[in-house]
Parts: C-alpha cells; structure tokens; sequence
C-alpha cells in the first residue's frame, strides 16, 4: 500500500514542532458502569503518541466510542475513561478537551485528547464543512486507527482529504503490513479458520477466501450450514438452510482448485442452550432432532489441530463452538492451542476471537493480533477500505 508513513516523517525531521491530529481508534468495551473491560486498541494506540511527543509535535488525539447521536453529549459517551487509562499507561497527565472543532490549545511536546468525535455534527456523514475545520487544526494528520478504517467519516477521510499531509501511523501501517503479508504473498499452505453464527455475514469473506486459501475450516453455525450442504442432519441447530446452496458453491470452488472444506466428522451436541446443558460427543451422522450443535468433536479437532500444525501461514476469524461455556469450548481450545503450538504466521482477529484467544493465555503465539473487527473482516473479503484509499490518493501528490 502506497501511504506517507508517519515514521518517514519523523525519520526526515518534518514532526518536530508541528502541530499532529492523530485518529486512534479507542472505542473499547465498557461495563455498565463504565469502567473499560478490555483495553488492547488503548494499548496499541499508544506507540504513535509516544512517537509523536518524541519528536517534539503539539499533539492532539481523538476517537469514537460508540454510536452517539451527533449534537447531543452524553456523560456516556465521554472518552474521559479512556483519558484515564491512557494517562496510567503512559505514565503522565492526558488532558480531555471537549467542544474543539473550532481550535485546540496545544504546545509542542504536550498531548491533548478530544472528546468523542461522533459527538460532533457532521462525523458520521463526513460533512465537508466538518472536515475541513478539522483540518485547520493540524499540520500532519495521522490515521492510526485501523479498527476504524472501514468507515468513511469526518476524522477517517474528510480530514485526510483537507489536511496539509495526510499519512498513516505505525498501528494502521502494521495491520495492512500483517495482512498483506497473510493473504499477498503467504506461505503455505494458507489456512483460513472462519466461524460464527450465521453464513450471511461471512458469505463475501468466504468466498474471498475460497479463492486464495488452500484449507477453509468452518466453524459454529457456518458450519452447520454446510453440514446441511454435505448433505447431513444438524437437528434444532442453528443454520441458514436457504444458503445451502452457496455454501455448496464454496465447497465446489475449493474443489475445483484442489481445497478443501473440511465437514466436521464429530460434533458435541447437548438438548438446551444452556452452560449446564449435558454435552455429548456424536457422529456427525448422528446428530438426532432434538439436538443442539454446540461445538466441534475431539476427532474433528484433531485433525484440524493437524491441518494448522502443517500449515505455512494461517488466518483466523472466529470460535468454532460455544467456547464461554466450558463444555462447549474444547474445540475452539484445541484450535487455539494448534495454532500457538504452529510455526505458521498466525493472524487473528475480531472480537470473539480476541476473548478466545485470551482466555487461553496464546497471546504472545500468535503471529498478529489485529484491533480491527468489522475492518479486519473488511480486508479479509479483498475490499479496500476508505481510509488506506484516502490515504494512498494523499500519497500521489
Ligand atoms: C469497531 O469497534 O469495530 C470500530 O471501532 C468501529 O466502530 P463502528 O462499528 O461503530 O463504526
């Protein structure tokens, strides 16, 4: 991807004493009292910003948290959790500054953080007017917020569009790098682990994939619905039987190209939806009509376990069982485990799957862990996203 990188602009001596409007990406989830229960895109924010004082820039940084409604402040919807958080992990003061589109107070070596940008007219839509305001606040603006760069908003694109330089930060850098090197160029065999509930909403990143990945391994209710299309019986469990044909599409296409998509051959299955429902392995063949399809079998684990060990390079996306309730979660452990234990480049991403794969304690095995979900996934079905176009057009002059 064709980008002016922010690190080059440090490297050539352009940030000192300049005036830097990142976009991080810091919606991070909160409990109902707002306390934040999972702070890794704070985390991953931070090398940018830190970056940024280091070369003596007036720093200014702002992000979305959740969905807002524009023009109407909530005590809710205030970063000021966040500026918190940031503040304990950086070590020093973080500032909260509320109501700056019209201009923000800020000297070189000083770090600031907007309010909720979603808060501000014209975001969601990317208002010109908007943009441009935004804009006027900066000399270099930085888009370092990859979880973010599917949307074509005021602080993801206008901004970019009307900025004097426009580039990306090492997080939004590392993430296209990582995926790039994934999908481009992978070592393989690639293999792609896709699972969640429904086909519908991974049905393009399914068929992105069947073109490029020498094994898709389909997990939770996508796989159901393949079962159905391998033409077995998946009782009362979750499915879309009216995309049985085009998962029979995605099986036939890997075929054509000498893939596979592997059918689970034994699956754990229980009466209710339920963390105390009873768990019993089956045959895939022997799933009856009251049955719940809950998670893979341990036959079916292993040889997946097998398959990722072997693997070159593998792109993960999703449980493949109902891994919050411990009987249920065997399947997805062993699938984690696999790919920790692999000399694959791993990269993984999308909210359960980060939970999954912290409840195994595999960060540190796994070769990239995206901030991105709806982005990552974005990326994963071959679009370019807004921001990196926004961006490499910026580049060309
Ligand atoms: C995310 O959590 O996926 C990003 O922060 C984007 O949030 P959005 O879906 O509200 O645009």
């Amino acid at each position: 991807m064709n980008v002016i990188r922010f690190t080059d602009l440090i490297a050539a001596g352009k940030v000192a004493g300049q005036r830097v409007f990142i976009r991080a990406d810091l919606n991070v989830p909160q409990d109902d009292a707002g306390h934040i229960t999972e702070d890794t895109r704070i985390r991953a924010s931070i090398p940018c910003i830190e970056q940024a004082l280091k070369a003596g820039a007036a720093v200014m940084v702002t992000s979305h948290l959740g969905r807002p409604t524009e023009g109407e402040f909530k005590p809710e919807d205030s970063l000021a959790p966040v500026a918190q958080r940031m503040g304990e992990l950086m070590g020093r003061e973080v500032k909260l500054v509320a109501n700056w589109v019209d201009g923000v107070e800020v000297k070189p070596g000083e770090l600031v953080l907007l309010e909720n940008c979603r808060v501000n007219k014209g975001e969601k839509k990317n208002n010109e007017e908007l943009a441009k305001k935004m804009a006027a606040l900066c000399d270099i603006y930085v888009n370092d917020a990859f979880g973010t760069a599917h949307r074509a908003e005021g602080t993801t694109y206008g901004i970019a569009q009307f900025a004097k330089i426009a580039c990306a930060g090492p997080l939004l850098a590392a993430e296209i790098d990582a995926i790039s090197q994934a999908l481009s160029a992978p070592k393989r065999p690639l293999v792609a682990i896709v699972a969640g509930s429904k086909v519908s909403t991974k049905l393009t990143i399914l068929k992105a994939l069947s073109e490029k990945v020498d094994g898709l391994i389909v997990g939770g209710g996508i796989a159901n619905t393949f079962m159905l299309a391998a033409g077995l019986k998946i009782g009362k469990s979750l499915a879309e039987p009216d995309l049985v044909a085009e998962a029979q599409a995605v099986i036939d296409a890997m075929k054509a190209r000498g893939a596979a998509v592997p059918i689970p051959e034994d699956v754990v299955v229980a009466q209710r939806f339920a963390a105390d429902a009873p768990a019993t392995v089956k045959d895939a063949a022997d799933v009856a009509e009251d049955d719940l399809i809950l998670d893979i079998g341990p036959k079916t684990a292993a040889l997946l376990a097998e398959q990722l060990k072997a693997a070159g390079t593998i792109v993960w996306n999703g449980p493949v069982g109902v891994f919050e309730f411990d009987a249920f979660a065997h399947g997805t452990e062993t699938i984690a485990r696999a790919i920790a234990a692999s000399p694959a480049f791993s990269i993984a991403g999308g909210g359960d799957t980060l939970a999954a794969i912290a409840k195994y304690g595999i960060e540190k095995d796994v070769g990239y862990i995206s901030t991105g979900g709806g982005a990552f996934l974005e990326v994963l079905e071959g679009k370019t996203l807004p921001a990196f176009e926004i961006l490499s057009r910026r580049a060309q002059g």
